[in-house]
């Protein structure tokens, strides 16, 4: 992650662009969202530093050439249609409350690893949606324009869902945790307005409840924007490009573009970059639209995004109900805002970004 720090920085400082050597490739670094969205909507081939990854996934579609990845994109798009999502939402809500009452028994156990009952709960999930789920495998066998998947094919895009939706999605989840954790007058906030939209019920949230979870939906992405879980998307040129400031990439170069670095870029989000604030998306949104990358920008973007959001707000909304959130350590100390920590969290990078210190928190019974 220090590397990652580094060259977003070096690039903060040279108008939003840099070079960095990573592995044996030459790397153009870039941290401006104006430069991000010509590459991201220009180049849409991976670069080959993310070959190994391949044998996860295999032929699929995250890491797949662009000629194979056309395609499958369309099939795997239709699978988060409005009316999938709704279904989803069930699906999630039902996950969640299974997490609630096996987190119940944690209560009085002190800190705990919050990560892995929501790496199990996100798993869970995606098993559902993609086992049970008849939508799921009748859309991606459905023949276009291009045929029919072959068996081998379906079982990698299920292998995508399976590795893209659960490790970034469990990951996200936990960081929100953490940072609620640390911001009591945050997550007092984010608690209200569930009150408002649930009451006192113990009822599954809609997608038109979550859509009244406005202040935690800006949390979230207040996280995202501080942690983004991949803190670089890795592209290369498959034609040369003129970027606005007249700068050529040439065919063949390797790009990174640093959601990192731009997400901490002053020109667009002021000179607060390091506080978390989440009004800031409640006040006065980012005007770029590739100012805010969490799930990357432009044609090859995440699939899962919208999924993802609602996701979350039903995972965290239905948790928060039952518990409130409390960080390391704080039941042994005086008072809750003696271990109150407005540090930044100490993160690492493989392949996505962790937190060092395992997403310790403490859960109370409300
Ligand atoms: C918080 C959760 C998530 C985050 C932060 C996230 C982030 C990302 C990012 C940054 C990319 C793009 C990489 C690039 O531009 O090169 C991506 C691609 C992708 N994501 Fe997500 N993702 C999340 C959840 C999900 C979920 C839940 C699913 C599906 C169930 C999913 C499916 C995919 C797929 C299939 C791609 C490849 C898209 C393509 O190449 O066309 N993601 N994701």
């Amino acid at each position: 992650m220090k590397a990652i720090k580094k060259f977003s920085n070096d690039a903060l400082k040279q108008g939003g662009i840099t070079s960095v050597w990573l592995f044996s490739r030459l790397q153009v670094v870039i941290a401006d969202p104006i430069l991000a969205e010509v590459v991201l909507k220009n180049c849409l081939e991976k670069d080959d530093l993310l070959d190994i990854l391949k044998i996860f996934t295999g032929g699929g579609s995250i890491f797949a050439p662009v000629k194979i990845w056309r395609s499958r994109r369309r099939k795997i798009v239709r699978v988060f249609n409005v009316r999938n999502l709704k279904e989803f939402v069930k699906i999630i809500g039902r996950q969640s409350d299974v997490m609630v009452n096996q987190l119940r028994s944690l209560t009085s156990s002190g800190s705990i690893s919050i990560v892995k009952y929501l790496k199990k709960a996100s798993l869970c999930t995606v098993y559902d949606l993609v086992e049970k789920n008849p939508t799921v495998v009748d859309i991606l066998m459905k023949p276009n324009y291009a045929g029919m998947l072959s068996d081998v094919e379906l079982c990698e895009e299920i292998l995508v869902m399976i590795f893209a939706g659960t490790e970034t999605m469990s990951i996200a989840l936990s960081l929100v945790c953490v940072m609620l954790s640390k911001y009591p007058d945050e997550q007092e906030q984010v608690y209200q307005e569930i009150k408002e939209v649930f009451g006192d019920t113990n009822k599954q949230p809609t997608t038109v409840d979550l859509q009244r979870l406005k202040y935690l939906e800006a949390v979230i992405k207040e996280t995202l924007r501080l942690y983004p879980p991949g803190p670089i998307i890795m592209r290369k040129t498959d034609k040369d490009i003129i970027l606005p400031s007249g700068i050529k990439l040439v065919k063949g170069c390797g790009v990174v573009i640093s959601a990192w670095g731009i997400h901490r870029n002053p020109d667009y989000w002021g000179s607060d970059v390091e506080k978390f604030r989440p009004d800031r998306f409640l006040d006065k949104p980012p005007t770029h639209p590739a100012s805010y990358l969490p799930f990357s920008y432009g044609p090859r973007n995440c699939v899962g995004q919208q999924y993802s959001l609602l996701s979350m707000k039903t995972t965290l909304s239905t948790l928060l109900r039952y518990y409130r959130i409390l960080p390391e350590g704080a039941r042994v100390s005086e008072s809750q805002n003696a271990v109150k920590d407005e540090q930044q969290l100490r993160v690492k990078y493989n392949v996505i970004l962790n937190h060092v210190d395992n997403y310790v928190v403490e859960l109370v019974a409300r």
